[in-house]
């Protein structure tokens, strides 16, 4: 407990972020997702970082990037998608991830949605995250392609999200990398 009072949160966009930082960045979404995380984070236009120190040590991260969701044939929601949520596996179950979360959910107030691909869907639950309950699909120019139905996705309502139906269609544009 002693530790989870000294996590330090820095929020920071991509392009303010020093290069050594975004270094431990990667290092540590390598080492949490046991892929190469470079080109992930290459790939994600406009990022904004949320870091976690313990005294000067990066142990924690979370970051979004601005996608564009639609339910059904509704509005495009303007969303603020998370990706990078990783703890150094020594410091974990500390509340290390779960304070981040909470600083990225007020980091994004602004935003229609907030919305995630979750490891573990009762994890992301017991923060408020809620799964979408209807079929997924990625848009691509014109065509609209059905996610896999292993596919989960959750979102988070914030003060500008709409009323939504949990079971009706729900749509993404297509990105390099993972779709969702
Ligand atoms: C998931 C992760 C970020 C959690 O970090 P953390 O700082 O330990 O998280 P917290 O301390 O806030 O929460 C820990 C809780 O998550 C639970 N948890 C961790 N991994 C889990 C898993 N694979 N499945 C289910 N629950 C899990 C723990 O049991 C713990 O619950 P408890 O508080 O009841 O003991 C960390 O385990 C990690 O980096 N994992 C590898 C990368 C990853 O999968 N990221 C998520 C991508 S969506």
């Amino acid at each position: 407990m002693d530790q989870l009072f000294q996590l330090r949160l820095k929020t920071i966009s991509a392009d303010q972020l020093p290069n050594g930082v975004r270094n431990r960045v990667i290092e540590l979404c390598t080492h949490a997702f046991e892929e190469d995380y470079r080109p992930f984070i290459d790939s994600f236009d406009g990022a904004i970082h949320v870091l976690g120190y313990l005294e000067n040590h990066l142990v924690t991260h979370a970051l979004w990037v601005t996608r564009w969701l639609q339910v059904d044939d509704g509005r495009l929601l303007r969303t603020a998608y998370v990706e990078g949520v990783a703890t150094q596996k020594e410091l974990r179950q500390r509340g290390f991830a779960q304070a981040v979360m909470e600083e990225l959910v007020r980091g994004v107030e602004d935003y229609e949605l907030a919305a995630l691909s979750p490891f573990d869907v009762t994890y992301y639950a017991r923060l408020g995250w809620e799964l979408w309950r209807g079929p997924l699909f990625i848009r691509h120019g014109e065509a609209v392609e059905s996610s896999p139905a292993d596919e989960e996705v959750m979102i988070y309502r914030l003060p500008k999200t709409p009323k939504l139906d949990l079971h009706a269609a729900l749509s993404a544009e297509w990105r390099i990398g993972e779709p969702w």
